[in-house]
C-alpha cells in the first residue's frame, strides 16, 4: 500500500542553485526558501558548506543562513537548539518551525555550520570510485573516514544527519552500478550513525525494475524504506515512475527540487532533479497528504524561472502556469 503522508525534502535552494552558471543573489535565495515554506514545504535544504571553489554558486552560505534563521543584526534573533529551527523575528519568521538542512562534506564545513548554528547537516557518499573523486577528490573509502568523525562530532552534538549515496543506479563513467557496491556504502553510512539514508540516481538513468531491486536489496541488509530517502533527477523521464516504486516498497520521503531545478556540476548529463510540484500533483491524486500548497508552489517556481531567465522545466508547472 501506499503511505498515508509523504515527507517532500526540497531541495530547490541547494541541488537546484548549486546547478545554475550564475550565481543567484543571496537575497534572491533567501526569498526562494521563504516562499517555498510559505507554500508548506517543512525541510528545505538551504545551501552547502563546501568549498568555494568547487561550488561558487554556494559560496555565499555564511551569508544566506543567517538571513534565514534570524540570527543576523535585528530584534529578537536566535536559533532554538532545542528545535534546531527558526526562532527570530523578522525574515526568520516565515521560516519559524522548518528544518533547514545543510550539506557538509567535511570537519571544516561542519565547523562553518555548527558556527551559524545549523541543527541538521547531510554529508555525501559515492557508490563509484569515479564520482567520489570528481565530486570529493577522494577514493570511496577514504571519502567515508573524512565523513565518519564529522558524523560522529554532529550526533554528539545532537544534530539530524542525512547520508546521501550517489550515483546508486549509474554512473557516467563506470556504467550501471552493482547493486552490492550499493549497499555496502549503504551500510558504511548507517552504521556511521546516519539517520536518514537518501538514494540518489544523480544521472537520472533508474528504472522501477531496478529501484524495486535495488531496495529489495537494502531490506536484506537491515536497511528498510522507512529510514530511507530517494533522490530522483529526471534526465529520462523516470522520476516519477520510480518514485511510485519506492513509495510502494515503504519509503516514505522523497528529495524533490521546485520547478525541477537541479543537476550537478561534477556528473556530466545530471539534469534537474524530480520536480517539487510534479510529485505533489502525483501525490495529491493518489490522496496522500504532503502538507504543501501546489498552487503556491507552482507561482514560487514561475517567479524563480523568471529570475533565472527560462521557464521551469517542469510539466506541472507549465500546465498550471497555462504556458
Ligand atoms: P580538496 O581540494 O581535497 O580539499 O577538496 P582539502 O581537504 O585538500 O582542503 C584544501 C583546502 O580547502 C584547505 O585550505 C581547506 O581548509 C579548504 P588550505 O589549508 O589549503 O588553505 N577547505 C574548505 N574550505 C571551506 N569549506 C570547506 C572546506 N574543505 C576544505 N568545507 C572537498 C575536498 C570535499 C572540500 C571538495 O571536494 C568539495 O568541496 N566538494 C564538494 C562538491 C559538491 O558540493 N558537490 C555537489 C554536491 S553532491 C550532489 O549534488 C549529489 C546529491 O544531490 C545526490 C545525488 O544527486 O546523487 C547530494
Ligand atoms: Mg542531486
Amino acid at each position: 500500500g501506499l503511505p498515508e503522508r509523504v515527507r517532500i525534502h526540497e531541495v530547490g535552494p541547494r541541488d537546484g542553485l548549486q546547478n545554475e552558471k550564475t550565481v543567484v543573489p543571496v537575497e534572491v535565495k533567501a526569498e526562494f526558501i521563504r516562499r517555498l515554506a510559505a507554500a508548506g514545504l517543512d525541510t528545505i535544504e538551504a545551501t552547502s558548506f563546501v568549498h568555494p571553489k568547487w561550488v561558487p554558486q554556494l559560496a555565499d552560505a555564511e551569508e544566506l543562513y543567517p538571513l534565514l534563521t534570524g540570527t543576523g543584526p535585528g530584534p529578537d534573533t536566535g536559533t532554538d537548539t532545542a528545535t534546531g529551527t527558526a526562532t527570530g523575528t523578522g525574515t526568520g519568521t516565515a521560516l519559524r518551525g522548518v528544518r533547514l538542512p545543510v550539506l557538509v562534506p567535511n570537519a571544516r564545513g561542519l565547523q562553518r555550520a555548527l558556527a551559524l548554528g545549523a541543527r541538521e547537516i547531510a554529508v555525501f557518499a559515492s557508490a563509484t570510485e569515479s564520482f567520489a573523486k570528481a565530486n570529493l577528490n577522494r577514493t570511496v573509502d577514504e571519502s567515508l573516514a573524512m565523513f565518519e568523525p564529522v558524523v560522529s562530532q554532529a550526533k554528539g552534538e545532537g544534530l539530524r544527519v542525512r547520508g546521501y549515496l550517489s550515483m546508486c543506479f549509474g554512473d557516467p563513467w563506470e556504467g550501471p552500478v552493482p547493486l552490492a557496491q550499493v549497499v555496502r556504502v549503504c551500510r558504511a553510512l548507517a552504521d556511521m550513525g546516519c539517520d536518514e539514508l537518501s538514494l540518489g540516481d544523480t544521472i537520472g538513468v533508474a528504472t522501477p525494475g531496478h529501484v524495486a531491486a535495488l531496495l529489495s536489496a537494502l531490506d536484506g541488509d537491515g536497511l528498510h524504506g522507512t529510514g530511507l530517502a530517494v533522490h530522483f533527477h529526471d534526465t529520462y523521464g523516470q522520476a516519477l515512475a520510480n518514485t511510485m516504486t519506492a513509495l510502494q516498497h515503504g519509503v516514505t520521503t522523497v528529495d524533490a527540487s521546485a520547478g525541477g531545478l537541479g543537476g550537478c556540476p561534477f556528473a556530466k548529463s545530471a539534469t534537474g532533479n524530480l520536480a517539487t510540484e510534479d510529485l505533489v500533483w502525483m501525490l495529491h491524486g493518489l490522496g496522500v497528504e504532503t502538507g504543501t500548497d501546489l498552487g503556491s508552489l507552482s507561482a514560487t517556481s514561475v517567479w524563480m524561472a523568471e529570475r533565472l531567465g527560462r521557464p521551469s522545466p517542469s510539466r506541472t508547472v507549465r500546465a498550471l502556469a497555462g504556458a
